[in-house]
């Protein structure tokens, strides 16, 4: 059976937008910058997104569309024979489970904020009160766990609808309309009055946080944020390689894709820092910054009960369009490798993945106790740490050597293959940055990162 590809160009490029714009941009992203210190980490976090993830991006774009696979099959087919580059297979799945795992519940956390905004909940309450609203919610496990469900079984129903007609429709109109809303909000947080000195710290970068934790940890952290935002490494965007032609050069659409997702997470931090020092809540908070500083400024705001609604709601969009596309690769996972149908997959692994998004859930409340990276962190600390800061900078590194070695599928080949079409080629004269000193940059990064963190800290 021929595989299914996307209706058109701009379908596949809102699609792996939709991937990868999600809440890394809008709920990771701030909160990381805020933790260590505004403008120096979006400066640095930029610098890892054009160096590293653009690069790496192509590699994986390549590996799908010149498999015409998942990653459950994508380096069986394309790899020398004889070699075990295909063991990555189960390292990429571990990914997207590990990843789920997290991001179900902070995709239920925005939905159960459209309810909250929508009812008029947080009206009149002042800043300290609707930080206590988040607080209260995450004590009720029920409440999490029962919208964690709704995410879940929603997004599987959107996969099983199929390709064209359920992913590629719905996210196409869901990532337009979050683009025009989060500028008419960027707009009002950048004027409310004490704006200007979240302003400041968000884009006049001050080096002085890079001391107090530690260089090596603020780079670490960089690198992971830079992977998390664009998806790579966990064959998440290389899926969506293998569901286009060969129409087009895979850097141009890489550069494409890239720009749309750091023009997302931009414009969040716009929205996000102003209202922080608006409204006296500390940039550093950690998970739960947009959850206590946005309410605020709806609040401020006329007609604030109607836009609050409309953000989370297109909040809500940017996490779903992005569980629905790891959705999509756990299905193919599944039917790549056992051959079962779309709709068996989709069965099984709602099953699956509720009972494995409830100790994140957990995590908050009746297994507090557990702190697994020190205190005061918690499940959801420990599965983003393991994804981000782990298997997609690890996994990255076995893609892009997959691709520039000749152990693996090999530079000519990777070549021919990224520059297939028309539009921008992949540069040749970068052969020996990528080969060489990207895979030393990642690595010593990774190594000094995981010192810093857990034996100088
Ligand atoms: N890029 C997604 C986001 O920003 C997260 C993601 C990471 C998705 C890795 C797939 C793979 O929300």
């Amino acid at each position: 059976m021929k595989r299914e590809q996307f209706s058109s160009r701009l379908g596949f490029i809102l699609i792996s937008a939709g991937c990868a714009i999600g809440l890394g941009n809008v709920w990771r992203f701030p909160y990381i910058t805020g933790k260590y210190g505004g403008a120096a980490f979006v400066l640095l976090y930029i610098f890892f997104l054009l160096i590293l993830g653009l690069p790496i991006m192509v590699a994986e774009l390549a590996v799908g569309r010149a498999s015409q696979k998942s990653a459950a099959h994508s380096f069986d087919v394309l790899e020398p024979k004889g070699s075990k580059w295909h063991w990555y297979k189960w390292g990429a799945m571990a990914g997207n489970y590990l990843l789920m795992m997290f991001y179900t519940t902070i995709a239920g956390w925005m939905l159960y904020y459209v309810f909250k905004m929508a009812s008029g909940q947080f009206a009149g309450l002042n800043a300290e009160q609707v930080a206590g609203e988040f607080g209260t919610m995450t004590q009720r496990p029920g409440l999490m766990a029962a919208f964690m469900v709704i995410i879940v079984v929603l997004c599987f129903g959107v996969c099983v609808i199929g390709l064209q007609k359920g992913v590629e429709r719905i996210t196409k109109v869901m990532m337009i309309s979050l683009l025009v809303m989060m500028i008419v909000l960027a707009v009002r947080s950048v004027t409310l009055p004490g704006g200007g000195e979240g302003l400041k710290f968000y884009l006049v970068p001050d080096f002085s946080k890079f001391k107090e934790y530690g260089i090596f940890e603020v780079l670490y952290a960089a690198m992971g944020q830079a992977f998390f935002t664009l998806s790579l490494g966990i064959g998440a965007i290389a899926i969506f390689g293998s569901y286009i032609g060969k129409d087009r050069r895979l850097t141009g659409e890489a550069v494409n894709i890239t720009v749309l997702d750091t023009v997302v997470a931009l414009i969040a931090g716009l929205i996000i820092f102003p209202a922080c020092f608006a409204y006296d809540v500390n940039p550093g908070e950690g998970p739960s910054l947009i959850f206590i500083t946005l309410p605020n400024v709806f609040n401020e705001m006329a007609f604030g009960r109607l836009w609050g609604t409309l953000f989370f709601i297109f909040m809500f969009f940017a996490a779903i369009s992005t569980v629905i596309a790891v959705f999509e690769n756990i299905i193919s996972f599944a039917t790549d490798l056992t051959g079962c149908s779309r709709k068996k997959a989709v069965l099984i692994n709602i099953v699956v993945i509720i009972v494995l998004s409830l100790p994140c859930v957990l995590g908050f409340n009746l297994w507090s106790g557990f702190a697994p990276l020190g205190e005061g962190s918690n499940v959801l600390d420990l599965e983003d740490f393991l994804v981000s800061n782990n298997l997609l900078p690890l996994g990255s590194l076995v893609y892009l050597l997959f691709c520039v070695t000749r152990y693996g599928w090999g530079w000519k080949n990777f070549t021919e293959e990224a520059n297939a079409g028309r539009g921008f080629k992949f540069p040749g004269w970068a052969r020996l940055y990528v080969t060489i000193l990207l895979p030393l940059i990642v690595l010593f990064i990774f190594v000094w990162g995981y010192i810093s963190k857990f034996f100088l800290g």
